[in-house]
């Protein structure tokens, strides 16, 4: 029997807004009450979902907005100073933070969508606050 989720699901995008080895979909994210951000790309045919922050530097990874893959669309590579990972599991295999893991984020793909669980650590980035009228 599977645990009942602690916080739930949020809807992320429709799952065909992520194609095999494509951009990914990056979300705001609140880690530990501060701003971050998150992103879940397919690889593979599987929707995985990562915090956007190396393990070697507390920096965004993506070379632009999204795109976290390598010209070979193999492995996730920050931006940085290289650090290369594997996408399916988030672990370092080569550069800075070598044997680290990206902390992974909970999705699954369910009725065409992408979903995220939040959970004790990730939690939902509120709204932006609406546009006011002056
Ligand atoms: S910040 Fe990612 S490799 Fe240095």
């Amino acid at each position: 029997m599977t645990e009942p989720a602690a916080f739930p699901r949020i809807a992320l995008c429709a799952s065909q807004a992520l194609v095999e080895r494509g951009d990914a979909w990056v979300f705001d994210v609140l880690l530990w009450g501060r701003p971050a951000r998150a992103f879940a790309l397919r690889f593979e045919g599987r929707v995985v979902g990562y915090l956007n922050r190396c393990v070697h530097v507390a920096a965004e990874m993506d070379w632009q907005p999204g795109r976290f893959l390598d010209t070979q669309k193999r492995w996730i590579v920050c931006a940085l100073h290289g650090a290369t990972f594997e996408p399916s599991d988030g672990y370092c295999i080569a550069g800075p933070g070598r044997g680290q893991r990206l902390r992974a984020l909970r999705v699954e793909e369910e009725g065409g969508q992408v979903w995220w669980w939040p959970d004790a650590d990730v939690r939902p980035a509120p709204p932006p606050p609406a546009p006011t009228l002056s």
